[in-house]
């Protein structure tokens, strides 16, 4: 099925069109804030006739008089200066219901009839150091908008664009090459020892100019291809890759191995991209160093602003990997739009990326490029979220922690189940609740980091969703009890019945789904479908202690059976397949 916006706006649009014979009038339909105005919205009007400098209450009774959706709405209103409001009808809605049943993998949401190849660079740690909770945001929200893409039907291909080049393996290497001789033969190093390591060879670096020398020579062997320097290099990032894989996997993000394409990867592609630049006449050297001057940045004294993509010294830099690795995304992944995902101090430069990359046109299509920022997390006292001693806190430790206060939840509320079912209900709240807390907020705000907060059960976290869902699977098994046959029922209903007010608006909340993942993708932002989640397991709340179920007359109980459902559906595919959240059965 189409969703019903889509619907309501070729429907609206094609009227607009045989009024006025404008070829594309933009039908402008959302949801309604208000339901007093009805369920949809219809804004369009408003703008043609400013546009035809026309009255734009006329053009809206013209448009609703060339409409027939007699199949979708109860018949439309005009308010106002000229919004047509809709109604959707019970009719429609209850095929829409059915429909939603029929299809329990999409839940009746069609793919896109074209779908297109879309990057999206995200979580990106960098080698040698432990992911730290700013990586938190990248890993999950890039996690999210693989998810909601993929179920629109789009070819996605994750990049991992790990930072695993540049000055600081010279420092490593050479660091481990004079004091832990052994290591290159078998001997493993632990992330914390590599980060102390790098903590003592920046040491040195600083303080003993032969030593600083010696990594210099270190990068250089490295970068020419060096066996022995690779060796150790490459034990680094295996050691690495061992610490952000179990932690990927702990919050179901989707990334293996397979999709890394770390810096050190586009290494060959470096010196062709400047080349390339400077041939175009888009790079030229300055004070030694190759930049390129993207139009329109300047700094505060009003002189043009350098994007520097090669140093004085023939050294490459974070600007020239990623002009290589869009290039290498756009010629050989073949993207029609990358996505990339880091904290909002990054925007600088990928204003100045997406302007070089569209300047140097490497691709004759169109490529659409997205930088999709995110805040800060705080802590309790409004500054960046770090230990009492002032270091950041490390993702790994955060998560643990999650899963060990959700598990005194469980205990408090649940002591006797095994001791099985509460650690896995347990890890699933507590990765649940950082996650879900992530996500509810804009992403473009900076919000506290509150494990109490998160792990309520009140309000709009992970936990509330999960106990919500566990309380509708709970309806099922005790029908089972009672010998009522919930899938003879469900499978007799040819027409759902929406009498109270309560199952009206469930419903009508119920067939909003396609239409909120569609918002959710617009500018990619998860908090739509969190907010959405949150409004159905309280429109199923308000329902549910509205309208018996199991005790209700025989006409009217497959009806609710199907509300509940389709609501425990939804729920379940919001949380597991979009947001990459574990439902439980019971709490
Ligand atoms: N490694 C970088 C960091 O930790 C993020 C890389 C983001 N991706 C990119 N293509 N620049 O800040």
């Amino acid at each position: 099925m189409r969703t019903i916006v889509e619907i309501l706006e070729q429907q609206i649009a094609a009227a607009m069109s045989a009024v006025t014979g404008e070829e594309h009038c933009p039908a402008i339909v959302k949801p309604t804030a208000d339901p007093k105005f009805g369920d949809y919205q219809a804004n369009g009007a408003m703008g043609l006739a400013k546009r035809l400098k026309i009255n734009p209450r006329r053009v809206a009774e013209q448009v609703v008089a060339k409409l027939d959706l007699r199949d979708i709405c109860e018949s439309p209103d005009i308010a106002g200066p000229g919004f047509i409001n809709l109604r959707l009808s019970p009719g429609f809605l209850s095929d829409r219901l059915l429909e939603t049943r029929a299809d329990p993998i999409r839940l009746g949401i069609e793919a896109v009839s074209t779908p297109q190849t879309i990057v999206v660079d995200f979580s990106s740690p960098n080698v040698a150091k432990q992911m730290h909770v700013g990586h938190l945001r990248s890993t999950i929200i890039g996690d999210c908008i693989c998810r909601m893409l993929e179920f629109e039907g789009h070819r996605v291909i994750r990049q991992n664009h790990i930072g695993d080049w540049g000055t600081q393996f010279g420092m490593l290497i050479a660091y481990l090459r004079e004091e832990n001789p052994g290591l290159d033969e078998a001997g493993r190093v632990e992330i914390q020892d590599l980060e102390q390591f790098y903590r003592s060879a920046k040491t040195r670096f600083d303080e003993d100019p032969t030593f600083a020398e010696t990594a210099r020579q270190a990068v250089v062997s490295l970068q020419g291809g060096d066996s022995l320097s690779l060796a150790i290099w490459k034990k680094i990032v295996d050691e690495s890759r061992r610490h952000y894989q179990p932690i990927y996997d702990a919050l179901s993000v989707q990334l293996t191995p397979a999709d890394e394409r770390g810096e050190s990867f586009y290494n060959e592609l470096l010196a062709p991209v400047v080349a390339d630049l400077l041939d175009q006449g888009l790079a030229r050297p300055s004070d030694g160093a190759i930049c390129v001057f993207p139009e329109g940045f300047v700094n505060k004294e009003g002189d043009p602003l350098p994007f520097i993509i090669q140093k004085s010294d023939g050294g490459f830099l974070y600007a020239t990997t990623d002009l290589a690795a869009n290039r290498y995304r756009r010629e050989t992944l073949r993207a029609d739009a990358i996505v990339y995902v880091t904290d909002a101090r990054q925007k600088l430069h990928f204003e100045m990326l997406f302007h070089t990359v569209r300047a140097a046109r490497w691709t004759d299509r169109e490529v659409d490029l997205a930088h999709v920022t995110f805040g800060t997390v705080l802590g309790a006292d409004g500054t960046p979220l770090k230990t009492r001693s002032g270091d950041s806190i490390k993702l790994k430790d955060l998560l643990d922690e999650a899963v060990v206060r959700a598990g005194e939840v469980v205990e408090r509320k649940n002591p006797d189940l095994p001791a099985e079912q509460k650690a896995a209900i347990a890890r699933a709240v507590g990765i649940g609740a950082v996650k879900y807390a992530d996500y509810s907020n804009n992403r473009t705000s900076d919000y506290v980091f509150d494990f109490d907060k998160m792990l309520a059960m009140e309000g709009n976290t992970a936990p509330y969703m999960q106990y919500a869902y566990a309380r509708v699977q709970s309806i099922g098994r005790k029908a089972a009890d009672e010998g009522i046959d919930v899938d003879g029922d469900l499978a007799g209903l040819s027409r759902v019945h929406l009498a109270e007010p309560e199952e009206l608006d469930l419903a009508k909340h119920l067939v909003r789904y396609g239409d909120t993942i569609k918002a959710a993708l617009v500018d990619y932002h998860p908090n739509y479908l969190t907010t959405y989640l949150h409004e159905l397991a309280q429109k199923f709340s308000r329902f549910y202690a509205s309208c018996p179920v199991l005790a209700a007359d025989i006409d009217q109980r497959p009806s609710r059976l199907l509300l509940c459902d389709l609501t425990a559906r939804t729920i379940k595919h919001g949380l597991t397949h979009l947001l990459g959240i574990e439902v439980v059965e019971q709490m």
